[in-house]
């Protein structure tokens, strides 16, 4: 009678993985892979090479050599007098103190659980009312390729080294001049660091410039994905109160001494609110009489739909304690992965080694094609019609939205960015209906779930940039409908605060 072990090798020989191998090695092979998978357990018996080779029909020598290449990688053991069997291949095998199992911790670090603890599940981080996208591919992409294509047709060394420079030298230049000009930025190209993003500069300026357990500034309500990163870093962050001013410290927070202050002067995250001159001086004046670094995030300032672009708080800082933050993400696309840091004189050769060596920055030959779009003017243009068409949709909204709604609901007023906000009374549940919206296929998020600390105010945060234009209207009708359906309803001022993660139940 056939052993299992014959028939397996039986079945298998004609395996077409194993067709050009001679007739021992696709024994070896057949019965080795048995072995590692368990087909065949620890301790079996071989059948015998005598009647293996009868069976199949070859020289007694061929099984021979299938065997003794088993034993010899340690597959099979031969016991003196009574033939070959299966050895025992587990790793600890033999030796009772290292069997005992051997406890590795398999999840993340306290720290790892806090950080992935809420997942933000949003396509983008504010989208568009009506979620489908739109304005959003205007990019142009045609001439992109074009202009990747022209750099891998002779490619540059640099595209396929290491950068350890600060990123492709004519990106920085033109940076340089584009943020000199549109921005008042004041900054030499040197000093412009190309990143893969803001979430990797403010990262990086984290990790430079302070250490755990460092108090930093933050504003209340502010930018999640900043808040993510101070907390990586296990900064002490205070949250910092905004009004229609901006970031606004109160005399108990002037009295702290916070080693950085992230802040997003053009356009508040997410109040929509611009800050002013005299907070701008107040804060640059603070940073600079305390020692403390600020990091200044520009992330959606091209998008300014009337009157002149504002000048940047680095240009207006002369004590050189500002860090100005860009990003490609709003202005071309998320998936880009390229952001800048405009780093003080002083500062740039530690941010260098820090980026070259912490961060391994790469993709030149982007860069290259990059600094090509803006030197050409295609970046000009791009911004022009964008500006344009997001200008449209801001109106279309803020006409609608006024036209509808209860007037105890207020619109915020800036003229600048993708979002707006329409703010309620202290009764009115903002989750609520941001749940209500999703319901009907309209994407806002509760003002309340942005807020770090209380008090938390109510309101919608209402994203436009990437809706198709004739939607709007429809849109913000519906939505007015359930803010005023709900003002007024519940005639008592809910708890607080919202927590910043009840975001999710309106994705
Ligand atoms: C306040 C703020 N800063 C920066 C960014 C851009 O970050 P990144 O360059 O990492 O995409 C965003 C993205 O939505 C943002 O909302």
């Amino acid at each position: 009678m056939n052993s299992p072990i014959s028939d397996l090798i039986l079945v298998n020989l004609d395996a077409p993985c194993h067709a050009k191998l001679p007739m021992h090695r696709r024994i070896f092979e057949i019965v080795r892979r048995a072995i590692l998978d368990r087909s065949i357990q620890a301790g079996t018996k071989m059948p015998s090479t005598r009647s293996l080779s009868v069976e199949f029909g070859c020289a007694r020598n061929t099984i021979l050599q299938a065997f003794e290449q088993l034993r010899a990688e340690g597959f099979i053991e031969a016991h003196t007098g009574s033939g070959s069997y299966v050895a025992d291949t587990r790793p600890s095998h033999g030796n009772t103190a290292t069997r005992r199992k051997v406890h590795t911790p398999r999840e993340l670090s306290a720290r790892g659980k806090r950080l992935t603890q809420f997942p933000s599940r949003q396509h983008f981080e504010i989208e568009g009312l009506v979620p489908e996208v739109d304005g959003f591919f205007q990019f142009p992409h045609k001439l992109w390729q074009k202009l990747q294509t022209r750099h891998w047709r002779a490619p540059d060394q640099s595209f396929l080294d290491y950068s350890r420079t600060g990123g492709h030298t004519g990106l920085r230049e033109a940076l340089a001049d584009h943020l000199r000009l549109a921005r008042s930025v004041r900054i030499d190209p040197e000093q412009i660091l190309i990143t893969a993003g803001t979430q990797q500069s403010l990262d990086l300026c984290s990790r430079l410039l302070c250490d755990a357990g460092d108090p930093i500034w933050m504003e209340n309500p502010g930018f999640w994905g900043a808040h993510r990163i101070f907390s990586a870093n296990e900064f002490k962050i205070r949250p910092i109160a905004v009004d229609d001013e901006g970031i606004n410290p109160s005399e108990a927070d002037l009295a702290t001494r916070p080693r950085m202050i992230y802040v997003t002067p053009s356009h508040q995250y997410p109040t929509d609110v611009v800050m002013s001159l005299a907070r701008r001086r107040l804060l640059v004046d603070f940073a600079s009489r305390h020692g403390a670094w600020i990091l200044e995030d520009d992330y959606d300032a091209e998008f300014r739909y009337n009157g002149k672009p504002l000048a940047s708080l680095q240009g207006l800082d002369d004590q050189n304690r500002v860090l100005y933050l860009g990003t490609f993400s709003k202005v071309l696309y998320p998936g880009i992965r390229i952001g800048y840091i405009a780093v003080p004189e002083d500062l740039l050769e530690g941010f260098r080694i820090g980026l070259s060596d912490v961060q391994r920055p790469g993709q030149i030959a982007v860069q290259a094609a990059l600094a090509d779009f803006i030197r050409e003017g295609h970046f000009a243009s791009h911004i022009r019609n964008l500006r344009n068409r997001y200008g449209q949709s801001r109106a279309i909204l803020q006409y609608t939205l006024q036209k509808f709604l209860d007037p105890a609901a207020r619109l915020s007023q800036a003229d600048t960015g993708l979002h707006m906000v329409i703010h309620l009374p202290d009764d009115c549940d903002d989750v609520e209906i941001a749940v209500a919206a999703g319901r009907k296929k309209l994407a806002v998020k509760p003002l309340s779930g942005y807020y770090f600390a209380p008090p938390a105010s109510r309101g919608l945060v209402v994203g436009y940039g990437y809706t198709p234009l004739e939607a709007l209207a429809p849109a913000a009708k519906i939505l007015a409908n359930l803010v005023n359906g709900s003002i007024g309803k519940s005639g008592k001022i809910l708890a607080d605060p919202v927590p910043r993660e009840s975001w999710a139940a309106c994705d």
